[in-house]
């Protein structure tokens, strides 16, 4: 039976970010996608846009992003009726893209917003690549010698704390940490696992919004040399995807060509 891959994505927000860029270079690559956010709404019209754009998702929303609500969810995707019988559904690429951003000075920083930095950027995170893993040492070893690759998605803040960044780079921090502890021992069993810092602001529609003036906007939107388009990242995304298991990367580094920080 012929085998179709399946792409988890966490983390599509209101689609105009990366995960749901993500999403779609996945879709138009091949992959089935499996979309994961904690908004249904926008969960179903994004999927249903890759469904009439020719590609397949499918809409997994969570509650919030708990260790329980994210083991589940693997069970939830492995049991969806995907509709070609002749056709094996199987999981084989998955990314971390959910990232709780708190931007405050550091006395600003309240015990929830550690909590709060903590459960989504890490304990959240474990669940997924626990279970990413679980799904991934049950595929065959495919032609480029992997049973699966695991993206996370990381900031300037995975490598770098900064003046109102103190929550948010403990996060992103851990969550490198776990990455490169997945990729030193899953490596061995043919898991490709790789982590990405996005040095640079993301253009979605939310990041927009931040900046303060119209002028400030305008260049955000329009100056390429500035900022990241999700679509890019997401190619990146798919080339780390498509490696062979003789010079697999770890750690991408993407930023703007006009980086100044
Ligand atoms: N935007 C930037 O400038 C920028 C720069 C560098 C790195 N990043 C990182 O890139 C990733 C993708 O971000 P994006 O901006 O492109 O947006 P995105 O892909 O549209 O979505 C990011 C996701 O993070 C989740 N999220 C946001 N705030 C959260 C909170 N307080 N608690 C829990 N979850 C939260 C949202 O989950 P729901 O879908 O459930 O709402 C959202 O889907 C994130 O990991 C982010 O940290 C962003
Ligand atoms: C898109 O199509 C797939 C089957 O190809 C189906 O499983 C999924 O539920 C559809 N999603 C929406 C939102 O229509
Ligand atoms: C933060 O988490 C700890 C440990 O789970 C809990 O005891 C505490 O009440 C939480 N604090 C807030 C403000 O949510
Ligand atoms: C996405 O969210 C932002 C801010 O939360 C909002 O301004 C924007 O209109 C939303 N976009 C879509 C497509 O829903």
């Amino acid at each position: 039976m012929p085998i179709r891959p399946i792409f988890v994505v966490a983390g599509v927000g209101n689609a105009t970010g990366t995960g749901a860029a993500a999403a779609r270079v996945f879709a138009n690559a091949g992959f089935r996608v499996a979309l994961v956010a904690r908004n249904k709404d926008h969960l179903e019209k994004a999927a249903a846009d890759i469904n009439k754009s020719g590609g397949e998702a499918a809409a997994f929303p969570v509650s919030a992003y708990t260790y329980s609500a994210i083991t589940q969810l693997f069970d939830d995707i492995k049991k969806h009726d995907w509709g070609k019988p002749n056709e094996k559904a199987e999981i084989r690429a998955a990314l971390w893209n959910a990232g709780s951003g708190i931007f405050k000075t550091f006395l600003e920083v309240t015990e929830e917003d550690i909590n709060d930095s903590v459960q989504n950027n890490i304990v959240a995170a474990f669940a997924f690549s626990r279970q990413a893993v679980l799904t991934f040492k049950d595929n065959e070893i495919d032609e480029k010698g992997r049973r699966g690759t695991l993206i996370f998605t990381g900031a300037t803040a995975s490598i770098r704390g900064n003046v109102y960044t103190s929550a948010f780079a403990a996060g992103k921090h851990g969550l490198r940490a776990l990455s490169q502890s997945l990729a030193k021992e899953f490596g061995k069993q043919n898991i490709h696992v790789a982590h990405a810092i996005i040095d640079g602001g993301i253009l979605t529609d939310r990041s927009l919004q931040r900046r303060s003036t119209p002028e400030a906007q305008e260049e955000f939107k329009n100056n390429l040399d500035v900022r990241l388009s999700p679509e890019s990242i997401a190619e990146s995304y798919l080339y780390l995807t498509n490696q062979e298991r003789s010079s697999w990367t770890w750690e991408l580094d993407l930023r703007p060509a006009h980086e100044k920080w």
